[in-house]
């Protein structure tokens, strides 16, 4: 095992992280930092340090952790909470509250605005309680304290912010009334000790945390949340995070953007062609051998795009002058982004086009075009859009991480295989969103 490696292989024990998902050079800076600020004269030295030190440990998955979130992402999900919420609390009659688990809720995002949705579809605070959960203690702290700055709030719609938050000094901080229905603890999705695993919730939240594991972990993952989802519950995940649940035993309630999964009456037996709402998948093309660049698939290729996918040789680049598009194309790649993660989907796709028409190709342009082609349920067009990613950038992990999903949805487990075991090569682009 090679000095990295050990490194790896203890976040994926400890919380699933999965090297291939947020690229290696990711945790090898995270081990490089941890390593200079613990004084430890090298690699080895820091991992004997590590393996004798819970907070060590700890400080480790502080630094590869990515807390990324912000009020109402996905704003027709919290709709969604709200009309079954509230239909919910009409078949209890009063018989209890409303039982919300928000796992992962990193620093607090999520959790409050599952109180705020629930206030503003009319509910009561008697009748509701969420409960919020994330491996990290920092992220925790955050959550409790309340008062949060302009980059938790991304959405167009911002009236929520006059309705339950107050202006302070350091940004806006959450009305009592909505932090009081939220209670934070520290824990491990894959902790089978776990005290919220112990009960069954009418609503779970898990979103963008199985996005960061391998298959394998995936499902240990999901086995989890749907112990923890009532049978008559309802788990809400992240638009990326579909593929596998078809085969486990839940099935889509068919609300488009809200990405809401129960159970399924029957229990049906792996492999199954269903994924998510999607229409069934064409065949894959031959997976490529492990190492090989996957061909782009001709029949896959956007209209619009009339360049070569393969990029220009880096010395190329290097000696070509700054391109006056070059900002220009910054901007709409920040807007692919804005508008899918809003899950405007229309205005997405049609910035994706624009970017491909006016600029180079670039992996990232073809990753959303994979997200917003699996959220619109065309299974096989976002397979060929992720194929394109990796052709362009072989190492990028969203598109890593959502085609080996998708094999793995299919059947295909070898293919997901080599997916995930590609060589974690350090990628000079870095993460490319
Ligand atoms: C990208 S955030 C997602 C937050 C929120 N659910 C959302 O979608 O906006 C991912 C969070 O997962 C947490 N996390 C990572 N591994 C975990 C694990 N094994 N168990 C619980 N939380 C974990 C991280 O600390 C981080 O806060």
């Amino acid at each position: 095992m090679s000095d990295d490696a050990r490194f790896f292989a203890f976040l994926k024990n400890r919380i699933g992280l999965d090297v291939a998902s947020v690229g290696a050079a990711i945790i090898e800076r995270a081990v490089r930092q941890r390593c200079t600020l613990s004084k430890s004269a090298d690699h080895d030295a820091y991992w004997q340090l590590l393996l004798g030190s819970p907070d060590e440990q700890q400080a480790l998955i502080e630094a590869v952790i990515v807390p990324e979130t912000w009020f109402f992402r996905y704003p027709e999900s919290f709709v969604t909470l709200g009309k079954l919420a509230t239909a919910r609390l009409a078949q209890l009659n009063g018989v209890r509250p409303l039982r919300i688990l928000s796992l992962p809720c990193s620093t607090g995002e999520e959790p409050y605005s599952i109180a705020m949705a629930l206030f503003d579809a009319g509910l009561q605070p008697q009748q509701f309680k969420v409960e919020a959960v994330d491996i990290s203690p920092l992220s925790l702290q955050r959550a409790r304290n309340g008062v949060y700055g302009k980059n938790s709030f991304r959405g167009a719609d911002l009236g929520f912010r006059e309705r339950h938050f107050s202006q302070v000094t350091e940004g806006y901080r959450v009305e009592d009334r909505v932090r009081e229905r939220v209670g934070f603890q520290a824990g491990n999705l894959l902790d089978p000790t776990l005290p919220v695993a112990q009960s069954a919730y009418d609503f779970v939240f898990c979103r963008n945390l199985l996005i960061y594991f391998d298959v394998e972990t995936q499902k240990r993952g999901f086995e989890a949340l749907k112990r923890m989802t009532r049978d008559d519950g309802v788990l809400f995940i992240g638009p990326a995070e579909g593929s596998l649940l078809g085969r486990m035993g839940m099935a889509s309630i068919g609300i488009a953007q809200s990405f809401a999964f129960r159970h399924r009456a029957e229990q049906p037996l792996e492999p199954l062609s269903v994924v998510m709402t999607a229409p069934t998948p064409r065949p894959l093309p031959a997976e490529p051998l492990p190492g090989a660049r996957p061909m782009p698939s001709p029949g896959l290729r956007p209209r619009s795009s009339v360049r070569p996918f393969a990029p220009l040789p880096p010395a190329t680049r290097a000696a070509l002058p700054p391109s006056p598009a070059a900002g220009e194309a910054a901007t709409l790649l920040e807007s692919i982004k804005r508008l899918a993660n809003e899950g405007n989907s229309v205005e997405a796709k049609a910035a994706c086009e624009k970017y491909l028409k006016h600029h180079e190709p670039v992996a990232s342009v073809f990753y959303w075009q994979g997200l917003l082609a699996e959220v619109g349920g065309d299974v096989a067009a976002a397979q060929g859009f992720y194929r394109k990613a990796l052709y362009l950038q072989p190492q990028h992990p969203e598109a890593l991480a959502q085609l080996a999903a998708l094999l793995a949805a299919q059947g295909d487990s070898a293919g997901a295989r080599r997916l995930q075991e590609r060589p974690a090569r350090v990628n000079k682009e870095g993460r490319n969103r």
